[in-house]
Formats: C-alpha cells, sequence, structure tokens
C-alpha cells in the first residue's frame, strides 16, 4: 500500500498529521478517537435509523487516509488540517450527513452536494449553480473540492476570501443565493433550531461531540472533515505513478512516463511537466503533483481582459468530469482551455509573469493540433472514479 511513514511526515514538523499516521497505516474503519465517547447503538438512536443508512455501532474510516508513495512528505507538509479540528471517522460521517442534507436550505431544496456532486469531481455542470428559489443562481462557478485539503489557509473560494476549509463550510448557508439562511432567515440561529427540531441531528451531534448541543463551530469542524476527507490518490495518473515514484533516481519523479498511459497521454503529461523553456508548456509552475492543487505564488492566468483579481484554481484532480471551467464559467471545455493557453490568454495587471513570453505580451505557445489533444489526454487521467463511486462520500438519507 505504500502509505508514507511517520518518519517523514515527523521531519516536516506537522504534528497533527504525524500523530494521525503514527496512530497506524492500515487502521480498520472503526477508529475510535482519544476523548471521543463511546459508540451509542443504532437501537438507540431512532432518528439516525428512521433517516439515514448510517449504523452508529460502526464508522467508515476517513480519519487514517492511506497515501500512496507519491504523496511524499513534501506534499503531504501542505495539508491544512487544524491541530484543533483533526479528522476523526465520527466527525467526519456527521460532516457527510450535513454535506447531504437539503434541509440545510431554507427552502428544503439544496444540499451542499446538489452543487458538489460526487459523480461530477464534486463539481457541477451548470455554469452558475441553482440557488434555493427559483431565478436565483451562483455569481460563480461551482468548484470542485477534490484535494481541498491541500491548499494553505486564507485561499478558500475562487478569489481566496475564506481564512479556512472551517469557516468556509458555513458560508453558502448564509448565502441569500445559496441556501438562504441569511439576515432575512434568522441566520444560522434559525437553522440550528431547526436542526434541534430534526431527529438525528441531536442523536448524531451527542455521538460525535458527547452531548446534543448543536452549534455553528460544531457543524463548521465536521463539515471541513469531510471536505478534507476528499483525498484524490486513485486517478489513473497516480497509479502509474505508484508504479513509477522514486524521487532518489533521475527521471523517475511525478512527471515520470507512465507504463499505464497511451503515448498521447504520456506526451501531454511531458508537455504539462516541462518548462516552457525546455520545449513544454509549463503547466506545472503551477498545478503542482502529485495533488495538482495550485502553488499559492500563481497570480491571474488571464481569463479576462484588464481583471485585477487573483483567483486560484482547484485541484486539477477529476477535472474532465465536467466543464466549464475557471470562475466565470467561460471555457466551455478542456479542449478550449488548452487553446486558452495556446493563444488566447488575455493581458492584464494581475497575469502572472510566468504566463508571458520572451516579448514580455502573453504567452503564444503554438502547439501542434496533436500537442494540444494530447494535454487535454493527459487531463483526463486525473480522473479518480475511485472517488467518484466510493460510498463514503454518497448520499446517506433514507428520506
Ligand atoms: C448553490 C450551489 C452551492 C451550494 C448549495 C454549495 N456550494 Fe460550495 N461552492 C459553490 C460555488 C459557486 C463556489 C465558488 C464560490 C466563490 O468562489 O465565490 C463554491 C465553493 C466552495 C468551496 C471552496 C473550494 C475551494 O477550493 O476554495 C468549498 C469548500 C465549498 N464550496 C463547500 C460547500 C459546502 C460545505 C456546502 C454546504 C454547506 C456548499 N459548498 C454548498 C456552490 C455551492
Ligand atoms: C501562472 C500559473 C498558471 C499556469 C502556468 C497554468 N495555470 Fe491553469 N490555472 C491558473 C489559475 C490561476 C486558474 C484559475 C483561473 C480562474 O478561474 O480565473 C487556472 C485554471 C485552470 C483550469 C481550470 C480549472 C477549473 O476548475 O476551472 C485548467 C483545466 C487549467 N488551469 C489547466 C492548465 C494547463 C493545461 C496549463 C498549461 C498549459 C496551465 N493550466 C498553466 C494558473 C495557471
Amino acid at each position: 500500500m505504500g502509505s508514507s511513514t511517520g518518519k517523514t511526515i515527523q521531519a516536516t514538523g506537522l504534528t497533527a498529521l504525524g500523530l494521525l499516521l503514527a496512530l497506524g497505516c492500515g487502521g480498520t474503519g472503526a477508529t475510535t478517537t482519544p476523548g471521543s465517547t463511546p459508540a451509542s447503538s443504532a437501537a438507540t438512536a431512532p432518528g439516525v435509523a428512521e433517516y439515514l443508512t448510517l449504523d452508529l455501532a460502526t464508522f467508515s474510516n476517513y480519519a487514517q487516509p492511506t497515501f500512496p508513495v507519491h504523496y511524499d512528505s513534501q506534499a503531504l507538509v501542505t495539508d491544512n488540517q487544524l491541530p484543533t479540528n483533526v479528522v476523526t471517522d465520527r466527525g467526519a460521517t456527521l460532516g457527510r450527513v450535513l454535506f447531504h442534507d437539503r434541509r440545510l436550505s431554507v427552502s428544503d431544496t439544496l444540499s451542499c452536494a446538489s452543487c458538489h456532486q460526487q459523480s461530477l469531481g464534486m463539481g457541477d455542470s451548470a455554469t452558475f449553480s441553482a440557488g434555493f428559489a427559483p431565478g436565483l443562481v451562483t455569481a460563480a462557478h461551482a468548484m470542485r473540492l477534490h484535494n481541498a485539503r491541500f491548499y494553505a489557509p486564507g485561499t478558500m473560494f475562487w478569489d481566496k476570501r475564506a481564512p479556512s476549509l472551517e469557516f468556509q463550510t458555513t458560508q453558502p448557508i448564509q448565502s441569500s443565493v445559496e441556501m438562504g439562511f441569511d439576515a432575512a432567515h434568522g441566520g444560522i440561529s434559525a437553522l440550528l433550531t431547526k436542526m434541534q427540531s430534526l431527529p438525528y441531528y441531536p442523536e448524531l451531534f451527542k455521538a460525535v461531540y458527547g452531548d446534543a448541543a448543536i452549534t455553528e463551530d460544531r457543524m463548521q469542524k465536521a463539515l471541513a472533515q469531510y471536505v478534507r476527507s476528499m483525498v484524490s490518490t486513485h486517478s489513473r495518473w497516480d497509479d502509474g505513478a505508484a508504479l513509477t515514484y522514486n524521487p532518489a533516481v533521475p527521471g523517475k519523479g511525478a512527471g515520470a512516463p507512465k507504463p499505464n498511459f497511451t503515448a498521447s497521454e504520456n506526451r501531454g503529461q511531458q508537455l504539462f511537466f516541462t518548462g516552457k523553456a525546455d520545449g513544454g508548456a509549463g503547466c506545472i509552475a503551477c498545478h503542482t503533483a502529485p495533488t495538482f492543487a495550485l502553488a499559492p505564488n500563481s497570480l491571474s492566468n488571464g481569463v479576462t481582459a484588464g481583471d485585477p483579481d487573483i483567483y486560484k484554481s482547484p485541484s486539477l484532480k477529476g477535472v474532465s468530469a465536467t466543464g466549464p471551467y475557471m470562475h466565470n464559467g467561460s471555457l466551455a471545455t478542456l479542449e478550449a482551455v488548452v487553446d486558452h493557453y495556446d493563444h488566447g490568454i488575455q493581458d492584464g495587471p494581475a497575469l502572472d509573469p510566468r504566463l508571458r513570453g520572451p516579448n514580455g505580451l502573453p504567452q503564444r505557445l503554438n502547439l501542434s493540433a496533436a500537442d494540444r489533444a494530447a494535454l487535454v489526454d493527459f487531463m483526463k487521467t486525473l480522473q479518480d472514479p475511485a472517488l467518484a463511486t466510493d460510498p463514503r462520500f454518497s448520499n446517506p438519507f433514507k428520506k
């Protein structure tokens, strides 16, 4: 299984993660976190049994993800898990319920999963997602959530306005477009009252936190644990990397040719991973391996001429599950994205210097049609069918 060792993790100084892995790789599903209360049986939780397919006697494993060998210490140091909110099986299970619960919207129609669909890379095919009431749509395209765990604090949302994943998670609930618990609808406290009256939440909060109190802080922690568990390690790219990765051997890094790839996919990978000065397309400078999260120092990629704002990109894991692309959903397909980098970049004050040519103007790669197709083929290998069908991220509701 090739999980990273406790030794490499400790070298990073990330104590929470070190502790987590030191607890043991290959842990079984039902892990009890130190300090958490013993499991109450499903029989004593009639509300949970009535509404959900969960059994409070056994919890799925979220606390001990198995990272493949190419998720090395350098990758894991970018884990944004907080020491005050380490992922537990119970906490993430509560997060799963919250994430899929349409009753968290004013209209009982929208859950987080409505816009972050498991089969669509935890994203949405609509350019702008429908809100809680007819006619309302989001101002930006819904983001995929794969590997949100590997972004520095202060980078949540396209424009990086949310300081943490914890803080982010209850923003859509209070949005007057998305889930509707804005000031006019009583705010988060109206939702907390609603949740108290739903039979399953007091039981679930008790199973996770030891008492039935439902608070925004507890919701944020559980939702953030769940989103952090959406780690993508089983794309075809990962399968190939697991076979080839050996950073000690020149040519066997993350960008090494993959035995399970077609010639075009390997060519696309080479273009993606090679700098422009060496005949590549230079994508890896910003979309970093193995997480394909965006480098923290990335500036704009020139989607709109003259735009002074800087946006992030979600991890490219699962990117081919559905378009459209970019914060404004302006590029419908991956082919259009490659055309953008090839000859469509617009100039503006925030354009990243790495996307300029030697003449200082926005780059023109002038790739051949075969190379453009190869880049698209490569990005499709980042699709993660295991995550798209993992029962731990499916809808747990019976009704
Ligand atoms: C109506 C559609 C919709 C709903 C419902 C919704 N989201 Fe989102 N989500 C979006 C959009 C659109 C964005 C990008 C918004 C922006 O940047 O302004 C986003 C962004 C995010 C991000 C930021 C990802 C990143 O990498 O920065 C996270 C995390 C997230 N949503 C989690 C949630 C959670 C948790 C819920 C439920 C409590 C939820 N979303 C409900 C549409 C939705
Ligand atoms: C200088 C940094 C940088 C480089 C180099 C770069 N990108 Fe990006 N990329 C970004 C940023 C920033 C965004 C998000 C922009 C937005 O939404 O406004 C993005 C978005 C994307 C998206 C859309 C993601 C989504 O979920 O909508 C894809 C696909 C993508 N880039 C592929 C590539 C490819 C292929 C290359 C190489 C040809 C490349 N990028 C080079 C910074 C970069």
